[in-house]
């Protein structure tokens, strides 16, 4: 089966076995047939943070498990389920539409509902931990179902325990989110700030929010529609202050921004720097509005984009002495 519809960065590998599954106990009966034919399966939600380096012999596991259900109401929040197949951003639009506020500053992302907890998602001053409230999964060996709150899911920049020490032990098939239903605004960000100014928004609501983080996202990153990619390929890397102060001895423009520990350097302007932006080798390149997206203009392989990955590393790390890590899981 061509997985090339099902990634965003528009890589055509292949699977051996290929299935949706609609409901939980899809998941489980998908699960024991593939334990009893001894094939290994992989998960995939919307295809958006992953790199196909390969053909995969395995069995690829389609979530599309739907549902937006409000199951819990208080005075101030509201709790809502929403299954892993759901599109993030649809979601995201549901929310908009009902006043339930904490995601708007996260339209727009790419990918779906199950995946956004993996690597707690963010943009824009937010990150998904903050209206998180538990997930359901299915334990991959024993198939039961199992709950994970907030402390159990390790959330990090970037992270969780999906992607460490629980690294495809579980299929996420439902997360609940507390919602507000009285917003509080996240304008720190200065283009937010900017935006909402040049739309001449006089009374800030979560529906000018999101149409400014749409224009903002619109205006920067390539639409995987028309361009493959995966949104940021690296993490923006943390180093420590005195590491931060030594650069900025050689490079007094390098921004940073500081963290409990250390400081954390933009790593597009690491490679922006490192000479990379806007880069084109053949099929694949550095885009020329966010050097830290990579992308596929069409019949690039995945083989290649980790070949320039690895030469940005090597640039960077020789220019500024920092290790970047991809944010883009490879497959
Ligand atoms: N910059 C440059 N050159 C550029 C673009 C940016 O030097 O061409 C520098 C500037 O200093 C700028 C800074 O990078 O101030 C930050 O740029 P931006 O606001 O675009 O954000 P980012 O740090 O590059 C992160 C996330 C994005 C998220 C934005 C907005 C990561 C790895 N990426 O990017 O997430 O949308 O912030 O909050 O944290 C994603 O994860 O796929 C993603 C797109």
């Amino acid at each position: 089966v061509s997985l090339l519809p099902f990634n965003t960065f528009g890589i055509d590998r292949s699977a051996k076995f290929f299935t949706t599954v609609q409901s939980e106990s899809d998941v489980v009966a998908a699960l024991k047939k593939a334990q009893s034919e001894d094939v290994p399966v992989i998960v995939l939600g919307g295809g958006s943070n992953i790199l196909l380096t390969r053909d995969l012999d395995a069995l690829i596991l389609k979530i599309e498990i739907e549902g937006i259900e409000k199951i819990k109401e208080d005075e101030n929040h509201v709790w809502i389920e929403v299954g892993a197949g759901v599109n993030w951003h649809h979601f995201v639009i549901v929310c908009i539409e009902k006043n339930w506020a904490g995601v708007e500053n996260l339209s727009l992302i790419p990918g779906t509902v199950g995946a956004s907890p993996m690597q707690n998602i963010g943009a824009y001053g937010i990150e998904i931990k903050e209206v998180f409230d538990h997930l359901t999964a299915v334990n991959r060996d024993t198939l039961d179902i199992e709950k994970f709150n907030w402390t159990q899911c390790e959330f990090g920049y970037r992270e969780s325990v999906f992607k460490n020490k629980l690294k495809d032990k579980y299929i996420i098939t439902k997360v609940c989110f507390k919602l507000n239903k009285n917003p509080v605004y996240h304008t720190e960000y200065g283009a937010i700030k900017d935006t909402l100014q040049e739309m001449g928004i006089e009374e800030l609501n979560i529906k000018a929010i999101s149409d400014a983080v749409i224009q903002i996202r619109q205006s920067k990153l390539p639409d995987p529609k028309e361009i493959g990619n995966a949104g940021s390929f690296f993490k923006n890397p943390s180093i420590s202050k005195s590491e931060f102060e030594r650069l900025q001895k050689e490079f007094p423009n390098i921004p940073g921004y500081p963290l409990p520990e250390g400081v954390k350097v933009p790593a597009a302007w690491l490679i922006e720097q490192s000479g990379w932006k806007g880069k084109r080798l053949g099929q694949i390149g550095v885009h020329q509005k966010q050097p830290l997206v990579l992308v596929n203009y069409g019949g690039g392989d995945g083989a290649e984009i980790v070949d320039l990955s690895k030469q940005i590393q090597v640039s960077v790390l020789e220019k500024f002495g920092i290790h970047l890590s991809p944010e883009v899981n490879f497959l």
